[in-house]
C-alpha cells in the first residue's frame, strides 16, 4: 500500500503555539492555579492530559468570574477585551495564547472602529474566534455569514466599512459575500483574514484525496475544521473516514487499497497521527519514517529558537543536526543585531538552503522564504483583483512606488488616477488603495493600478445618482469647466452640462465672466438623457413672465435699457429675460428714417407699453404715446 501523509496534517502555528503556551505554564507551577478560558483546542484526548496535567477549563464566564488568583490562559481563538479588562480588574495573572493572526484582526477593527468606521466581521456568529473579534470591534460591528445577513445590515451609507474574516471561513464564500456587500454601496475596505494554514490543509488535502483511493481524516469530532477537512476529502475520494483515535478505524476497509492518503485537523497531535501510522507500519513503516525524519534542501520547516547571537540563529527544526540562519539570510539590512529581533525559544518558519553545510549543520533561511510569502501574498491579490492598500513611498519620473508585505509596487502615472496628474508629489507618504494589473516576480515587476478603483468608483457614483435623480429636481453641484457655450457641473460623480442659454432668464454674452471652476451651485434638472444630464438655472420660480400682467400692464409707463437695434426698431430689455419692442414708427412723433440715428444701444429710455401678448411673450412699446400725452398734460 502506498501511503501519502499530508504535510500540513495537525497542529498548525497557532495551535501548536497555545498548546506548547500550557504545558510551559503547567511545567512552571509556581503561581498558583492554571486555568484555561475554555478548552485550549477541539481535542479531548489533548484536554484529559492537560487536566492530568493540572489544568482547570473554565468552561463559562460564571466560571471564569469565580477565579480569584493563579493565572488564566487566553486559548487561540482569542476573546473580547472586557475578559481582559475583567481579569485584569482581579489581579489575575494573564497569559495571553491568542493566535497572532486573530491578535491581528482584533488590532485592526479596534483601530477601525476607534475611527468611527463600521466593522463588518464574516464568519460564524456561534464561533467563540468571531465572538472574541466583536468584542474589539465597537457597538456597531455586524456579523454575516450569509447573504441574508448582508440583506439585513442597516449600516449608515456616510460610514465607512471594514470587512474582515474569520480565520478559517471558506474563501470563495468570503469573496461571493464580500461582492454581496459591495452591492449595498458602502465605502468598503476588504481586509482577507482568512488563514492559510486552513487554505493550504484543505488544499493539500483535495489533491491528496483526488490520488488516493481511501482517504484518513483524523481530528476531534467537534472541530470545526476538521468536519470541512472531512466533506472536502469525502467530495473527492467516497472511501473517506473520519476518526477521532486510531480505535475508531476498522483497517479491514483497507484491506484492499492501494494509495492510502492521511490529513489531519489543526488540533490533531502528532501523537495520535504517530499511532495510525504505526499500526500500519508493516506497509508503510518505510514512507512515513521517510517523513518524520527527512528533510530535502528548499523544504519548509518549523523550528524553534534555541540559541541566537548578533550575527546567526540556531534552530531545533526536529531534525538529528540542528539549523543555522545567518544574518545574510534573515534580512537584507547588515546593520541589523539578531539579539533585537528574535529570541529564544521563539517559534521560526524557515527554508532549508543546504541540508548539511559541511559542518554538520543545516543552511536555513527566513528572508527567501518571506519574500516567497510575499510574492504568494501577491500573486494570490493579483489573481482574485483584491484591493490593497500600501504607503507611497518614492515619487519617480514615470509613477508611484508603494510597498507591499516587503515587495515594490509600481503604480505608472498614468494608472495614478482617473484624470490627467501633473504633480504627483503629492501623494509621497500617502496611504493608497489600488490593485496589481501585472505580476511578474521573475522579472520583478509588479504594476498597480489606482485608476481602475477611481473609475469603478465613479461608475458607482454615477449609477446611484442616475437611479435617484429626476426632471425636475434641484440639485447642488460644483463648476467643473467653463466653456464659450457653457459649464459643466460636477453633481457628485456625473457631470451636467449648464449651456450659456440656461444660465439666466436674461442674456449671458460669456459664461466665463459669470462662472468659475470650483463655484458652488444650486440647478435644476432640466432634462435627462442616457447619461446626459441638462441643467439650468431658469428656475420657475423667478421666471419674469409669470407675474407680466402686473408687471407690464398695458398703458403703464417703464423704464428701460435699449438691448439691440434692427432697421425696423429697438429692442428694449424691461427685466433679465424680458425684451419689448419699440417699432422706428413708435420712437418718436417726429419722423425717425432709423432707430440708430436717435437711440444707442444700452440707452436708458421711458415708454409706454402699448402691448402685451403673453402667449408670445411679446411686448409693444411707444415713445411716442408719451411725446403726444405731454402737450395735453401740459395745458
Ligand atoms: Fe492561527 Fe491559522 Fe491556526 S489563525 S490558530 S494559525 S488556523
Amino acid at each position: 500500500m502506498k501511503v501519502i501523509l499530508a504535510k500540513t496534517a495537525g497542529f498548525c502555528f497557532g495551535v501548536q503555539r497555545a498548546v506548547d503556551t500550557v504545558y510551559q505554564e503547567l511545567s512552571r507551577q509556581d503561581g498558583g492555579p492554571i486555568y484555561t478560558y475554555g478548552p485550549i483546542i477541539h481535542n479531548e484526548e489533548v484536554i484529559k492530559d492537560m487536566k492530568k496535567h493540572g489544568a482547570v477549563v473554565l468552561r463559562s464566564e460564571e466560571e471564569l468570574d469565580a477565579v480569584t488568583d493563579g493565572t488564566v490562559i487566553i486559548r487561540s481563538h482569542g476573546v473580547e477585551k472586557r475578559i481582559y479588562d475583567k481579569l485584569e480588574e482581579k489581579h489575575v495573572s494573564i497569559v495571553d495564547a491568542t493566535c497572532p493572526y486573530v491578535k491581528k484582526i482584533h488590532k485592526i477593527v479596534q483601530k477601525e472602529s476607534s475611527l468611527g468606521n463600521a466593522v463588518i466581521i464574516v464568519g460564524n456568529p456561534k464561533h467563540p474566534e468571531v465572538q472574541g473579534i466583536r468584542g474589539w470591534a465597537g457597538k456597531e460591528a455586524a456579523i454575516v455569514q450569509n447573504a441574508e445577513d448582508i440583506e439585513k445590515l442597516s449600516i449608515k451609507n456616510d460610514k465607512k466599512v471594514c470587512v474582515v474574516a474569520q480565520t478559517t471561513f471558506n474563501y470563495k464564500k468570503f469573496q461571493d459575500l464580500v461582492e454581496i456587500i459591495r452591492e449595498k454601496s458602502y465605502d468598503i475596505i476588504v481586509l482577507n483574514t482568512i488563514c492559510n494554514a486552513t487554505k493550504e490543509r484543505q488544499t493539500e488535502a483535495r489533491r491528496i484525496a483526488e490520488e488516493a483511493d481511501a482517504m484518513i481524516v483524523i481530528g476531534d469530532k467537534h472541530s470545526s475544521n476538521t468536519q470541512k477537512l472531512f466533506e472536502i476529502c469525502a467530495k473527492a475520494c467516497d472511501d473517506t473516514y473520519y476518526i477521532q483515535t486510531l480505535d475508531d478505524l476498522n483497517w479491514n476497509q483497507l484491506g484492499s487499497v492501494e494509495t492510502v492518503g492521511i490529513t489531519a485537523g489543526a488540533s490533531t497531535p502528532n501523537k495520535i497521527i504517530e499511532e495510525v501510522q504505526k499500526m500500519s507500519e508493516l506497509s508503510f513503516e518505510q514512507m512515513l519514517d521517510e517523513s518524520f525524519k527527512t528533510i530535502h534542501n528548499g523544504e519548509v520547516v518549523e523550528g524553534t529558537v534555541i540559541d541566537v547571537k548578533p550575527d546567526e540563529i540556531i534552530l531545533n527544526i526536529g531534525y538529528k543536526a540542528d539549523g543555522i540562519i545567518t544574518k545574510n539570510e534573515y534580512s537584507n539590512d547588515s546593520s541589523l543585531d539578531l539579539t533585537t529581533v528574535v529570541s529564544v525559544g521563539d517559534a521560526m518558519t524557515v527554508k532549508v538552503l543546504k541540508v548539511n553545510d559541511g559542518e554538520g549543520q543545516v543552511l536555513l533561511t527566513y528572508k527567501r522564504l518571506a519574500a516567497e510569502k510575499s510574492n504568494e501574498r501577491l500573486k494570490e491579490a493579483f489573481e482574485n483583483k483584491e484591493v490593497l492598500k500600501a504607503t507611497v513611498t518614492q515619487i519617480l519620473g514615470g509613477g508611484l512606488c508603494a510597498e507591499v508585505e516587503g515587495v515594490r509596487v509600481f503604480i505608472p502615472a498614468s494608472l495614478v488616477s482617473d484624470s490627467y496628474e501633473k504633480d504627483l508629489s503629492k501623494y509621497d507618504g500617502k496611504e493608497i488603495e489600488f490593485v496589481i494589473s501585472e505580476f511578474n516576480p521573475r522579472r520583478n515587476r509588479v504594476i498597480g493600478d489606482r485608476r481602475q478603483l477611481l473609475v469603478a468608483e465613479r461608475a458607482e457614483k454615477q449609477r446611484e445618482l442616475f437611479a435617484r435623480l429626476q426632471v425636475g429636481d434641484t440639485i447642488e453641484g460644483v463648476v467643473k469647466n467653463v466653456t464659450d457655450f457653457g459649464a459643466f457641473v460636477d453633481l457628485g460623480g456625473v457631470d451636467g452640462l449648464l449651456h450659456i442659454s440656461e444660465m439666466s432668464w436674461g442674456r449671458v454674452e460669456n459664461p466665463k465672466k459669470v462662472f468659475k471652476v470650483g463655484d458652488n451651485l444650486k440647478v435644476l434638472v432640466k432634462d435627462i438623457n442616457d447619461t446626459k444630464v441638462a441643467l439650468s438655472l431658469k428656475f420657475p420660480e423667478t421666471n419674469p413672465w409669470a407675474h407680466a400682467s402686473e408687471d407690464f400692464a398695458v398703458g403703464s409707463v417703464i423704464t428701460g435699457r435699449v438691448a439691440r437695434m434692427t432697421d425696423f426698431g429697438a429692442f428694449v430689455e424691461l427685466a433679465p429675460g424680458v425684451d419689448a419692442l419699440l417699432h422706428v414708427s413708435q420712437i418718436s412723433r417726429a419722423h425717425v428714417d432709423k432707430p440708430s440715428d436717435v437711440l444707442s444701444i444700452g440707452q436708458e429710455i421711458q415708454a409706454k407699453i402699448v402691448d402685451l401678448n403673453e402667449a408670445d411673450k411679446k411686448i409693444s412699446l411707444s415713445m411716442k404715446a408719451i411725446e403726444m400725452a405731454e402737450p395735453a398734460d401740459a395745458q
